[in-house]
């Protein structure tokens, strides 16, 4: 059986996945790094997984190179949502969500209006006279990285800087462990920088947010501060990126959905969500361990296992979808679990929702004759255990 998690076409890791689902919702398999874990690809089974209380993230620690990394840096990287349970968790939550609100995600809106246009102007004069741009790296990727910056407050002098280090720090196992702990360090020396400054001159962005964040008599520490921060970038931007460009991917290859979208564009809402449930980016969550046995879709998983729900897989179940495969914008409302579910949904779902909506629309508003500039089956989506992304999106824009 082929593994869904090497580079592939988009077409061949769905029918991966959907061959694993096939199987049985809850599976033992060995992943190709020859680990064993127990794959969830049913969609009511995946859920239970996500809201079993045995079913828990452990303290995170787990990231690349760790023997290499300093026991400071990983304790300013380490202390954040995904790598805890409750009650921890809770009280990270409850603290963050305090100055992570739909409020301050709304207010963004003309900002991101404003950084999508001056990205399609770099888009249009790439693609002049027919040249093929990499809608990936001149639009998808730049994007959210820049609405994180923004989001963050970090000022436009140190962006280029930011930006890189950042790009290394949430893709360390892809570099050698020098290359990664020097990004990491640089990261997170600048994030301590930018929150001692934040202390002393408040202002309104996230970061002042989470530094006078308060619940009750409790606030985030330093290290829970600089953690969040890493937290947001690994999160939101190879996610959002993905959203937008296997987005664009999916609309290009169904050209009538993508009519529709165009002549009607309050469908993009609608054409969003069956985006994520159709061609979602996070192939998996965050990989979980049983506490004790734990009983989903009548299999039991014995005590100290690893637990992988997979939303790529849950969100085409026929049990839960009609006829799963087909691309349909006009499908009724049905929840999916792209964002993950229970308490680790994602904190950035209004955002990523918000970016992919503005981007999307704005791109297909601009650009009437954009193509894919090669045969669909050439493109390929990254070999990665969490990320649905292509490598590229090479189009034509005029
Ligand atoms: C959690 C997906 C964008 C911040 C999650 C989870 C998923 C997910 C599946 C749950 C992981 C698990 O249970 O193991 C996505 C997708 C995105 C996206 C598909 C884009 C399309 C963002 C953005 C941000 C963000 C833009 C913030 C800037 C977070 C945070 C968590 C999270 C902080 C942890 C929540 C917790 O543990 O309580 N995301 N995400 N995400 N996401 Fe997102």
């Amino acid at each position: 059986m082929t593994s869904p998690f090497v580079e592939a076409t988009p077409a061949a890791r769905h029918a991966a996945f959907a061959e694993l689902a096939a199987a049985g919702p809850v599976r033992r398999v060995t992943l190709f790094t020859g680990v064993h874990v127990w794959l969830i690809t049913g969609y009511d089974e995946a859920r239970e997984a996500l809201t079993h209380p045995d079913v828990i993230k452990g303290k995170g620690g787990d990231g690349p190179h760790r023997d290499s990394v300093p026991p400071d840096l990983a304790a300013a990287m380490d202390h954040h949502l995904l790598g805890s349970d409750p009650p921890d968790h809770t009280r990270l939550r409850r603290l963050v969500s305090t100055a992570f609100t739909r409020r301050r995600i709304e207010g963004m809106e003309p900002e991101i209006r404003r950084i999508v246009d001056r990205l399609l102007d770099d888009v249009a004069a790439a693609g002049g006279h027919g040249a093929t741009v990499d809608l990936l790296a001149t639009f998808g990727s730049p994007l959210p990285l820049t609405v994180i910056s923004e989001l963050l407050g970090v000022p436009e002098d140190r962006r280029r800087d930011f930006q890189e280090w950042t790009a290394v720090a949430i893709n360390g196992s892809v570099h050698p462990a020098e290359t990664f702990v020097a990004a990491a360090t640089s990261l997170i020396t600048y994030v301590r920088e930018l929150i001692a400054h934040k202390r002393a001159h408040p202002s309104d962005d996230l970061i002042s947010g989470l530094v006078a964040a308060r619940a009750d008599d409790d606030r985030l520490s330093e290290n829970e501060l600089t953690s969040m921060v890493f937290l947001l970038l690994v999160a939101g931007y190879e996610t959002t990126a993905h959203l937008i460009c296997g987005g664009v991917q999916t609309l290009l290859a169904h050209p009538d959905q993508l009519d529709l979208v165009r002549a009607e564009p309050d469908r993009l809402p609608a054409a969003v969500e069956e985006l994520l449930r159709f061609n979602g980016p996070a192939q998996v969550t965050i990989p979980a361990r049983t506490a004790a046995p734990v009983q989903i879709g009548g299999v039991t998983i014995p005590a100290g296992e690893v637990v992988v729900p997979a939303p790529l897989a849950a969100n085409r179940d026929p049990r839960q979808f009609p006829n799963p495969q087909q691309f349909d914008i006009t499908r009724p409302p049905a929840s999916h679990l792209a964002f993950g579910h229970g308490i680790h949904h994602c904190l950035g779902a209004p955002l990523a929702r918000l970016e992919a909506r503005i981007a999307i629309g704005a791109l297909i508003d601009r650009f009437p004759h954009l193509r894919l500039a090669v045969p669909p089956q050439d493109l390929r989506v990254q070999a990665s255990m969490l990320i649905n992304g292509l490598t590229t999106l090479p189009v034509t824009v005029t």
